[in-house]
């Protein structure tokens, strides 16, 4: 069994999608041993209770810089003997002290289709609000490998919704949240944790894909 550590920053919907799947046994291999939060009294901390999953809170803002705060959840994640990192929801960019221990063994769920609407600022809300703005007609989210750049590691899943006419930010990240998000984040850590997943040339390939 595959320790999976979930970092969380908010409301935890993705993590509630690991759980409930985890329950229906769909994550094959793999366990959700511990949550770390960047914030205190955010409510993925209270999905973590309701299902004595073990959490623990190391706030952003009592560190000064990146670098600092990163090896503060590095150890935690030594602590926790983590072999899959799931960041479900986690608003902090981790410096590379983190993504050089753990290559190839931590993923992201992002909301949009990287490479679009992605990078440092493109978080939550934001990112709605930008594709939104430029006019996209077909938005979604992207499930990907966490190296040194921001939302530049190999992808694995990717799914798509259409945007309507009347379309808003929150009715866009509620659509791909659901259609997407929740359905691809655990499918994509189930795949992980059965050993699915092949890295080549810096690409991510899914055996026996149906994609
Ligand atoms: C999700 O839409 C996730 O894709 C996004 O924040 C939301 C968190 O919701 N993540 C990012 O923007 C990371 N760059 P949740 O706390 O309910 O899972």
């Amino acid at each position: 069994m595959k320790n999976i550590v979930a970092l969380v920053s908010g409301g935890g919907t993705n993590l509630q999608a690991l759980i409930d799947a985890e329950k229906r046994g769909e994550i094959k291999g793999g366990k959700i041993t511990c949550v770390i939060s960047s914030k205190p009294d955010v409510y993925a901390l209270e999905r973590a209770k309701q299902n004595e999953i073990p959490s623990v809170v190391i706030p952003r803002k009592n560190y000064t810089d990146s670098k600092s705060y990163s090896e503060a959840i590095l150890a935690e994640l030594k602590r926790q003997n983590a072999d899959l990192i799931v960041l479900a929801g986690f608003m902090t960019i981790l410096d590379e002290c983190v993504t050089r221990e753990y290559p190839y063994k931590i993923i992201n769920v992002h909301p949009a289709l990287i490479p679009s609407f992605c990078g440092e600022g493109f978080y939550g809300l934001k990112v709605h609000q930008a594709a939104l703005e430029y006019g996209v007609k077909v938005s979604g989210a992207t499930i990907h490998f966490v190296n040194e750049k921001a939302d530049a590691g190999a992808i694995i899943l990717q799914g798509t919704v259409n945007v309507a006419n009347d379309e808003t930010p929150e009715s866009l990240q509620k659509k791909i949240m659901e259609n997407v998000e929740w359905k691809l984040l655990p499918k994509a850590v189930s795949l992980f944790c059965e050993d699915r997943i092949t890295i080549r040339d810096g690409k991510a390939y899914v055996e026996d894909s149906e994609q």
